[in-house]
């Protein structure tokens, strides 16, 4: 503990106290990194091409990964496509309570089964017509006189194994991997706090970026960049009083928690009315009628009040007990290798970040909103991803409101990373003891995996 006496205050916890309503229990505890090596991190699983190709073997075909969320595909034979570096996965609804995930190849001359997502109620390649039904099973070789030498039902479409967790799918190419429950360690438990089970996607862009998919994901899983890279966000954020968590044993989850409301531990003398107005300047969700601060009442306070008021409206629910950390802060999880889920309902944002095909040095950043389905549980259909190209902005995307321009300025630091790490001299990157301690975290596990 000695390295956050250091931290600036106050500290998300003394924040805490001083809230309306308080957070949940798994909120209250902080778990700081005990214990890691303070080495440099290489630079060459960057850009290298031989590090990519080992990443395909150690980590995308070991490691269970989010493929879609289950209500994008509500039906049987509704199915995605998942595609990491050169694998393609079909998910698929097979029966109402079973969702499967079949490589998407062709058994007989490897022809890419379906290329989008849709509806289907058998699988035929669209080269010679040979065709599967949904269980997996080759049905019809068209002209079968043609292939005595071939044994239909020895012809399954592969399969890669799949599991549920907060509405999401995720799948493994490991027929050996470890069931996803195991895998998701303490996440789960954290997350029976923020349940994710009862949203939808209400928003869905996906940018490529100039940068390798890990650094994308490097530059949203730490504060230290804040007060530099988005200066505009110092009246109302706390950066370098974020809190860090690393928890003993935990290997693939680690978690950072942001409070909003609150002037940075480095402005001082910041009057509630001007952290007000420069959180609502910047988040389109606070604008509407004043926001008063009368003598006892603080910036924070106030804020968190009228975001339960939108809340509220806007799921159609009572949400007047919602913590002022959940209706305010930045509450974000990262699971290895690649998705950053984040709990509460003010950001209720989900990333993930892959490779761009099979180039070490440009990537795919998604950035999902969960937004609360009604409290019948219907919810409008799920938003259809907005692809972006390299020299498009997030701020393109308006789905995306005040999260685009906070994302743009992060890109433009990314390809200047990017572009430098080939530059440099140095060998490898050092890391902040604290506050870049999930990034460490990350790259321990990562090397475990690579090594293994
Ligand atoms: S490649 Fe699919 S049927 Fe020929
Ligand atoms: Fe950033």
């Amino acid at each position: 503990m000695d390295i956050i006496a250091r931290r600036p205050g106050p500290s998300v916890q003394e924040v805490f106290e001083g809230d309306t309503n308080p957070p949940p229990a798994v909120m209250r505890v902080e778990s700081p990194a005990q214990g890691q090596s303070l080495a440099d991190v290489s630079i060459e699983r960057y850009f290298s091409k031989a590090w990519h190709d080992r990443e395909v073997e150690k980590v995308w075909r070991k490691c269970w990964q989010l493929a879609c969320r289950v209500e994008h595909i509500p039906n049987v034979g509704d199915h995605m496509i998942y595609e990491i570096v050169h694998d393609s996965l079909i998910v698929i609804r097979t029966a109402p309570d079973e969702i499967r995930a079949y490589v998407n190849a062709c058994l007989h001359r490897g022809t890419l089964l379906r290329t989008e997502g849709g509806c289907v109620h058998q699988l035929r390649c669209p080269f010679h017509g040979w065709t599967w039904k949904l269980d997996g099973t080759l049905s019809i070789i068209p002209g079968q006189w043609d292939f005595p030498h071939v044994d239909k039902a020895s012809l399954n479409l592969p399969e890669a194994k799949v599991g549920i967790w907060g509405g999401f799918v995720f799948v493994n190419f490991d027929p050996d991997c470890p069931p996803l429950a195991d895998y998701l360690e303490n996440l789960p438990a954290h997350f029976e706090a923020f349940n994710l089970e009862d949203r939808y996607v209400a928003a869905h862009v996906a940018k490529i970026m100039p940068c390798n998919w890990k650094l994308a994901m490097e530059a949203f899983v730490e504060a230290y960049h804040v007060s530099v890279a988005h200066p505009q966000v110092m009246g109302y954020y706390g950066d370098t009083n974020t809190q860090y968590d690393i928890w003993p044993d935990v290997r693939h989850v680690s978690r950072m928690i942001s409070v909003q409301g609150v002037p940075s531990p480095s402005m001082k003398g910041i009057p509630p009315e001007r952290t007000i107005a420069e959180m609502r300047r910047d988040v389109p969700f606070f604008a509407g009628r004043p926001i008063e601060v009368a003598q006892g009442e603080t910036a924070r306070g106030k804020l968190a009040e009228r975001a339960r008021e939108k809340i509220s409206r806007s799921i159609g629910r009572d949400m007047s007990d919602l913590s002022d950390s959940e209706s305010l802060d930045l509450i974000e999880y990262m699971l290895f290798p690649n998705m950053v889920p984040w709990g509460g309902q003010a950001l209720p944002i989900t990333y993930r970040f892959r490779p761009n095909g099979d180039d070490p040095e440009s990537s795919i950043m998604e950035i999902m909103f969960l937004f609360s389905k009604a409290p019948d549980g219907s919810h409008p259909t799920p938003a259809k991803m907005t692809m972006l190209g390299p020299d498009q902005n997030w701020s393109d995307a308006p789905e995306l409101g005040s999260a685009a321009m906070v994302a743009d300025q992060d890109t433009d630091n990314l390809m200047r990373i990017q572009k430098g790490l080939r530059a440099t001299r140095k060998p490898g990157v050092t890391l902040a003891r604290y506050q870049e301690s999930r990034i460490r975290h990350y790259h321990a596990t990562l090397d475990a995996y690579m090594a293994d």
